[in-house]
């Protein structure tokens, strides 16, 4: 195994306030990731080198050994599963809830409904979990629409201000999870590369707590 350290990590909001977490351990990136074009960035480290990636691909990377280290949303983690790796550290950053939602004021049949979401896997369990029967719809993106459009009687999203669903005449309905940013470590990598691996989340460990006593 190399002794380089591979970090994937996904464009947006979420890596505007990932660099300031790598950056507490020693990690920067030597140019604007934000706006080349690049996948793999160089760091100011020799040892450590960046990937940008589709957040659902960042879990896989790190699975199969691809990188080293992630970082990955905890709904993404829950659909994708989470063998071959641990998670380490939750960032506590990009924070949202996943809900069932549905037309506002219209009742949920009873008996078999159909859910749309992209989060088929957590769909299926969660209800499953309720004794409920379901046929899931995959979608990729614009799940709101689903209901109004009658594709589908509830969604399972994320939510975070609940504007989207109020903008669409929509409604939260059944919590499912917490959701946030998890530092996600291969589990092989982690052993061979404990050391370094380890040098990083303490620093990023110490940066969370801080923030945690000041909220
Ligand atoms: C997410 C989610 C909702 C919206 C919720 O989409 O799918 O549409 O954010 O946020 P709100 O409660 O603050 O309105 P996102 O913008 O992340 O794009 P996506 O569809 O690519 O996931």
């Amino acid at each position: 195994m190399s002794t380089t350290l591979t970090i994937a990590l996904t464009k947006g909001r979420i890596l505007d306030e990932t660099l300031p977490l790598l950056a507490a351990a020693n990690i920067h990136p030597l140019e604007n990731m934000e706006k080349s074009r690049k996948l793999v960035f160089e760091t100011n480290r020799a040892d450590v080198r960046l990937l940008l990636l589709r957040g659902a691909d960042v879990p896989t990377y790190v699975q199969f050994g691809a990188a080293d280290m992630g970082i990955s949303g905890k709904d993404t983690l829950m659909e994708n599963g989470a063998e071959g790796l641990y998670e380490p550290l939750d960032l506590g950053i990009a924070r949202c809830k996943l809900m069932t939602a549905g037309v506002k004021g219209k009742e949920t049949p009873a008996g078999r409904i159909r859910v749309a979401t992209k989060y088929v896997n957590v769909a299926k369990q969660y209800y499953a979990s309720l004794g409920r029967q379901i046929d899931v719809i995959k979608l990729y993106g614009a799940m709101e629409l689903a209901p109004i459009m009658n594709l589908a009687d509830e969604i399972v999203d994320i939510v975070d201000t609940g504007n989207t669903l109020r903008a669409n005449g929509l409604e939260s309905r059944e919590f499912i999870a917490d959701i946030s940013s998890r530092l996600i470590v291969n589990k092989a990598s982690m052993k061979m590369k404990h050391k370094s691996i380890q040098a990083i989340i303490d620093p990023i460990a110490n940066v969370i707590s801080k923030q945690a006593v000041n909220v």
